[in-house]
């Protein structure tokens, strides 16, 4: 019998000896927190949606039979009926990726040009990410070959423009310079307002942050360096003019692609519960 925490709980998840062979929850392994038990008796799948009788299960050995038939069950998709509840994609794997996102920075990337499948697939999945009234705000400039030297000298001019000679840093400048040469692809971060107004300009932006995060994770998921990079330079009206935003748009930065040179990066985070509190009475 394996108890809460023990290595094979999670596998054979809803047996329980307490008082005597009973059902604890059902199909652990397609989610956590969806547990049921209809009775002592009765075992609910939250899968298949069946019932079982566990009165009819004459011994140990009988339960982790149907434990099993039924994993095979949900794996291969012979339940009869799709569940209402059950999972539709590997947590996971997604969790991997999440975590596996990094920013590179265009300085460590290599020669490797990406291909305009790569770009659109990254694209593709960007107009995906979630939008207040489908106003999907997202606009894209993609800068690639030639085009990344027009957009280096629009940023090296455009950076001794609004930079009073006192301020001027020599590092920045070449950052703005070199940057669009050192990426195979440089992607405008654009947000185009919706033109009734009705949704505020925070959430159409927040709506292309979301989208970034849709680029970022598929650059993971193609081990593509990506970094996301702001600025006066990069967010100014200017820029916004440079990519044909209209008045009211707005550019939220550069998003800058290429295959990392080296090693892929390890990231950081503190701890969950610096970041959260329950609140739950
Ligand atoms: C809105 C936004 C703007 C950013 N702008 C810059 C930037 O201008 N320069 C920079 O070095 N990093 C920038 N970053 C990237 C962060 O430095 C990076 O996400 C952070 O160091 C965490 O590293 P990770 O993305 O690898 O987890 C930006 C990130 C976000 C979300």
């Amino acid at each position: 019998m394996h108890k809460e925490g023990t290595p094979g709980h999670r596998h054979v998840p809803w047996i329980d000896q307490g008082d005597g062979l009973r059902a604890s929850g059902a199909c652990k392994w397609e989610g956590e927190g969806k547990n049921s038990v209809t009775s002592k008796d009765h075992l609910l799948c939250f899968s298949c949606v069946q019932t079982y009788d566990m009165r009819e299960m004459d011994s140990v050995a009988s339960v982790l039979e149907l434990v099993l038939l039924h994993y095979s069950a949900v794996s291969s998709s012979l339940c009869g009926e799709q569940s209402k509840f059950s999972m539709r994609h590997s947590v996971s794997e997604i969790t991997a990726i999440i975590r596996d996102r990094r920013t590179i920075q265009p300085k460590d990337y290599s020669d490797r040009e990406v291909q305009r499948d790569v770009i659109n697939q990254v694209l593709g999945n960007a107009i995906w990410a979630p939008t207040h009234g489908m106003t999907q705000p997202w606009r894209f400039s993609v800068f690639t070959g030639a085009g990344r030297e027009r957009l280096s000298a629009f940023m090296g001019s455009e950076y001794m423009r609004i930079t009073p000679p006192e301020k001027f840093m020599q590092r920045k400048y070449d950052n703005h310079v070199q940057r669009p040469l050192q990426s195979s692809v440089a992607i405008t971060l654009g947000m185009a307002r919706d033109p009734k107004g009705k949704i505020p300009l925070h959430e159409e932006q927040y709506a292309v942050a979301c989208a970034v995060q849709n680029m970022y994770l598929t650059c993971a998921a193609y081990g593509l360096g990506a970094f996301w990079s702001t600025g006066a330079v990069l967010t100014g009206d200017a820029m916004r003019d440079f990519v044909e935003l209209g008045p009211e748009g707005h550019c939220l930065g550069l998003f800058y692609l290429g295959y990392p040179k080296g090693e892929w990066p390890k990231g950081y985070r503190k701890p969950l519960p610096d970041f959260v509190r329950y609140f739950e009475g």
